[in-house]
């Protein structure tokens, strides 16, 4: 009797070979050797003296301006959260994913509408090919409109995760200021821009993979939301696109790393790029990556700021809400472009 494994968890421990639904076309597999050959990375910005009135300040968003129109992503120390409130989150997700399959799967849904889900890959409804990968999504703003719905096991899952998603938040919106200002935006420039706001998370949990040469953990992409503030483990998998070359980003312990998403492109009427990245799957070792999207409300409208329109610079995008958005990025499957070109003014 063969059984069916939902999951690719239970899945990947039984399999010596990738199964032929995870397999790129040649023209579309991670180039390994390459990979290990480049030594770029992107740049690590230190926030320390952020909330400070003087010329720290000043500097951490020239250099936050530098990343973003140069990179579309950095790195961040001294970010303000509390080492235990981030070993606790990493701590209860490799908790969740060790849990047995039938524990898990009370949480499985392939409806990429519903705000707490377990899945895989990436929408099982619309691609073709299967991405490495199992992810818990979370809805986690308003906290307490979403809470109930997590998992409650592992028990300390809820109380755990919520206190992650407050941290995060928190740094979210400094980040978003700070972003603002470096556009030339008033400090509360996107923070009024995002309507009520939003704030999802993900779990990425990518097993061993016995022949990584061939499929992606996820496919090059660029994120729909806000920001995304992504906390990875110790394996090294993240790439994002430099001047055409694939750029890993090696693990730097008490680190986050930001990127711009395509909102943001939005509100800086093309200024800043949403970047695509991707991530790859090793042999040896699971890997696991937390990112926080920081997103606008559904009903948000959102559109060019009509302080970077002028004649040199037509706006870019038509208004639209982001629920619009939002649909159209998860109906259209990862690719290899933004679906900003929908948007296009
Ligand atoms: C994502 C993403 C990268 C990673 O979840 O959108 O880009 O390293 N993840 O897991
Ligand atoms: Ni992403």
């Amino acid at each position: 009797m063969t059984t069916i494994k939902p999951l690719l968890t239970d899945l990947a421990c039984t399999l010596n070979h990738v199964p032929s639904n995870f397999i790129r076309p040649i023209d579309d597999r991670p180039n390994l050797e390459f990979q290990s050959s480049t030594n770029d990375s992107i740049p690590i910005i230190d926030l320390h003296g952020l909330e400070d009135d003087d010329s720290n300040r000043c500097q951490i968003i020239q250099s936050i301006a530098q990343a973003c129109q140069n990179y579309g992503f950095f790195q961040i120390v001294n970010h303000g959260v509390p080492e235990e409130v981030v070993d606790n989150m990493v701590n209860v997700s490799k908790e969740f994913f060790n849990l047995p399959e039938s524990e898990r799967m009370k949480n499985y849904s392939d409806d990429p509408l519903k705000t707490t889900r377990l899945s895989t890959s990436f929408n099982l409804r619309t691609e073709n090919i299967s991405n490495w990968r199992d992810f818990l999504r979370l809805h986690c703003h308003p906290l307490e409109d979403y809470v109930h719905e997590w998992p409650s096991n592992p028990p300390s899952f809820r109380e755990d995760v919520a206190e992650y998603s407050k941290e995060m938040r928190k740094l979210a919106l400094r980040l978003v200021e700070a972003i603002s200002e470096s556009l030339g935006l008033e400090k509360n420039y996107i923070n009024k821009a995002i309507g009520k706001h939003g704030q999802h998370m993900a779990i990425n949990y990518y097993p061993p993979c016995p022949e990584p040469e061939l499929t992606y953990g996820l496919p090059a992409h660029a994120d729909p939301n806000v920001i995304t503030i992504l906390l990875q483990n110790d394996v090294p998998g993240l790439q994002v696109l430099k001047d055409a070359k694939w750029v890993t980003v090696s693990p730097v312990p008490n680190t986050f790393i930001v990127n711009i998403g395509d909102q943001i492109q939005v509100i800086s009427n093309d200024k800043y790029k949403s970047v695509l990245h991707r991530a790859l799957v090793n042999s040896e070792k699971e890997r696991m990556s937390i990112p926080t999207f920081y997103c606008p409300s559904p009903d948000a409208i959102m559109k060019p700021a009509p302080q970077l329109i002028n004649s040199d610079h037509p706006a870019q995008y038509i208004d639209f809400t982001y629920d619009d958005y939002y649909k159209t990025f998860w109906n259209g499957g990862l690719s290899k472009q933004t679906c900003l070109h929908m948007f296009n003014a």
